[in-house]
């Protein structure tokens, strides 16, 4: 079964970048439902429990897209709440100088991100990723975001 997390912080924690209503919609609303409909579809195949990542990953393979969205949905939400954060922080080591190689710096990297996201119709997803070579780069989900199994 799969559990919808509090959130790491208060609702409010990110305002003004983002509000309190916009989590709450996106935490009490998407994240709980994508939730609810994964256990659903799981109960009604008799699946056993496996955790959030299997469950993904699983359904991908085996194209069960009905489960795949929800659940991605679900594991896409889970990470972004824990992508964030109320304190400033700045990376360091490794990822500076992949920041670095990749898109100068870290304005570069905010530059690219952003445009990405703005670049977007309708829902999807903006995302840092690495190839496993230490390479980064940004990418987009549309829709029903798919970085477990786009990223690498
Ligand atoms: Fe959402």
């Amino acid at each position: 079964m799969i559990i919808l997390p509090e959130l790491p912080y208060a609702y409010d924690a990110l305002a003004p970048v983002i509000s309190a209503e916009t989590m709450r919609f996106h935490h009490d609303k998407h994240h709980a439902t994508y939730v609810k409909t994964a256990n659903e579809l799981l109960a009604k195949s008799g699946e056993t429990p496996k955790d959030l990542e299997t469950i993904v990953l699983d359904a991908h393979r085996a194209g069960n897209q009905k489960l795949f969205n929800q659940a991605a949905q679900a594991w896409n939400h889970g990470f972004f709440w824990t992508s964030m954060s109320p304190d400033r922080q700045s990376p360091d080591g490794e990822l500076t100088a992949a920041i670095a190689s990749a898109f100068g710096d870290m304005a570069g990297l905010k530059d690219k991100f952003v445009t990405e996201g703005a670049g977007h119709f309708g829902s999807g997803w903006v995302w840092l990723v690495a190839d496993g070579s230490g390479v980064i780069k940004v990418i987009s989900t549309h829709g029903r975001g798919r970085s477990l199994t786009e990223s690498g």
